[in-house]
C-alpha cells in the first residue's frame, strides 16, 4: 500500500503527461512551451475536448459557443442570495454550479466551461455591493472574465497573461481534483457532479489554495534582505513554504517559467510593480537555498503556485485565486470525466482493514 497513492498508476490517459524528472508537461502531444506561445483558452479547450464529445469543433467554433453559453448561465446569478454571498467566492461558485443540470451532453459541458467564468466575477462584484456585469458575446473567455470583473475592457497584456495562465493550468495528469472528477465519472453520475467533486478537492491549500498564502508570505517577508531569516524561522515553526515542493516534480515545475514569462509584458508595461517581482525572485532564491540545505534528499523546487500568485495578483483580488484556478482547470476535469465515462469501468479500489476484530464468541 502507498500512502497518498504516491506513484500508483490509476488510469490510462491520452490527455496529459507530467514528467517529474525532466520537468516536462505535454497536453495531447503538444508541449507546454508550444501551447503558451500565443495560445488561448479556447485553443487548449478545443484540443483537450477533441474527440471526447458527441461532436467535433475547432477553436473558433468553441469561442462562439462558449460566448453564448456565458450569456445562458448568467441568469443563474439571480439565485445568489445573501447566504450564498456570505461564503468564500469559490464556495459560492460551487453552490451556483450545483444548480446547473447534470448530464453527459455537449450543452452540459459548455455550460460548465462558461459557468465558473461568469459566476466568479459576478460573485466578487456582488460581495462588494456592485451590480454583476452581463457577458459580451464578442469577446474571448479571458477578455470577458476581466471585463465582467472590472467593467472595463482589459489591456492586451492582461488578456494575454490570463490566456497563458488558463492554458498553463488546463490539465496536469492525475492530480487530486482530476482523480476526483474521474471517480465520479466512473459512477455515471454526470459531468456537473464530476466538476463539483473536483472543485471541492481543488480548494484545499495543498492543491489549488496555495497562491493566496504565497502572497501572504511575500507580504510577511517584506524586503529581500529579510527573506532568508523569515523563511528559516517559518521552517523552524514547522511550516511549509507555499509555492515550493511537488508530489511529481523533482525539478522546477515547467509551469512556473511559463507564468514567469507571462508576467514580463505586464512588468515592462508598468502593469505589475517591478519591486514586487524583484521581491518574489529574492524569496524564491532564498527559499531554494534553505530547502536544499535542510532537505538535501528531497529535491524541493518552485511549483506552479509561486508565479501564479504574482500573475493573478495583477489581475484579481486575492480571495478570487482558487476560483480562477477552477475556471482554467474545469476543461481538464471535463476531458478526464469524458475519457473515464467512455472507458466505462467503475473505479472501486480496496482498503486494508487495520481496526479491531470482533471479540471471540
Ligand atoms: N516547504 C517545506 N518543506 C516541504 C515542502 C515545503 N513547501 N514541501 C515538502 N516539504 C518536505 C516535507 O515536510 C517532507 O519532509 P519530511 O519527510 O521531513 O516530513 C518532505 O519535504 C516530503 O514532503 P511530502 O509531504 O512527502 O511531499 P508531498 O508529495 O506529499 O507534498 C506538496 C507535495 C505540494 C503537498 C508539498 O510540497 C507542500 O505542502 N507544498 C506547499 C504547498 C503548495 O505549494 N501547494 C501547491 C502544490 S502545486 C499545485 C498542483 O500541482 O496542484
Amino acid at each position: 500500500m502507498k500512502n497518498g497513492l504516491e506513484d500508483v498508476i490509476a488510469a490510462e490517459t491520452q490527455l496529459s503527461d507530467v514528467d517529474g524528472e525532466a520537468g516536462r508537461l505535454i497536453i495531447r502531444g503538444v508541449s507546454l512551451d508550444q501551447l503558451v506561445a500565443g495560445g488561448t483558452y479556447e485553443g487548449v479547450a478545443a484540443l483537450l475536448l477533441d474527440g471526447l464529445m458527441e461532436r467535433s469543433f475547432d477553436e473558433a467554433e468553441l469561442r462562439g459557443w462558449l460566448a453564448k453559453a456565458r450569456t445562458k448561465v448568467f441568469v443563474h446569478i439571480e439565485a445568489a442570495d445573501a447566504a450564498l454571498l456570505a461564503l468564500p467566492p469559490v464556495d459560492a461558485m460551487r453552490a451556483l454550479i450545483a444548480r446547473l443540470p447534470d448530464g453527459e451532453d455537449f450543452d452540459t459541458a459548455l455550460g460548465l466551461l462558461a459557468a465558473p467564468a461568469v459566476f466568479l466575477p459576478a460573485v466578487l462584484r456582488l460581495q462588494r455591493g456592485q451590480k454583476p456585469i452581463a457577458p459580451d458575446t464578442a469577446l474571448s473567455q479571458a477578455a470577458d472574465i476581466l471585463r465582467m470583473l472590472t467593467g472595463k475592457l482589459p489591456s492586451k497584456e492582461q488578456v494575454a497573461a490570463l490566456d497563458t495562465y488558463l492554458v498553463t493550468i488546463s490539465d496536469h495528469g492525475l492530480n487530486a481534483s482530476t482523480f476526483a472528477s474521474r471517480v465520479i465519472a466512473s459512477t455515471q453520475a454526470g459531468l456537473t457532479s464530476s466538476v463539483l467533486a473536483a472543485l471541492s478537492a481543488l480548494k484545499g491549500p495543498l492543491h489549488g489554495g496555495a497562491p493566496g498564502p504565497v502572497l501572504d508570505m511575500l507580504d510577511a517577508v517584506g524586503t529581500a534582505e529579510n527573506a532568508g531569516r523569515w523563511l528559516a524561522e517559518a521552517l523552524e515553526r514547522g511550516e511549509r513554504l507555499m509555492g515550493f515542493g511537488h508530489r511529481i516534480y523533482r525539478v522546477r515545475d515547467p509551469r512556473a517559467d511559463a507564468l514567469k514569462g507571462a508576467l514580463k509584458p505586464l512588468i515592462t508595461s508598468g502593469q505589475v510593480d517591478s519591486a514586487r517581482s524583484a521581491l518574489a525572485e529574492a524569496v524564491e532564491a532564498a527559499a531554494l537555498a534553505i530547502l536544499k540545505a535542510r532537505k538535501p534528499d528531497r529535491q524541493l523546487d518552485v511549483n506552479v503556485e509561486f508565479y501564479t500568485a504574482l500573475l493573478l495578483e495583477a489581475l484579481f483580488p486575492r480571495e478570487a485565486f482558487t476560483g480562477v484556478f477552477a475556471i482554467g482547470r474545469t476543461v481538464g476535469w471535463l476531458a478526464h470525466a469524458r475519457e473515464q465515462a467512455l472507458d466505462g469501468r467503475l473505479i472501486r479500489p480496496r482498503s486494508v482493514y487495520v481496526g479491531p476484530l470482533p471479540a471471540a464468541a
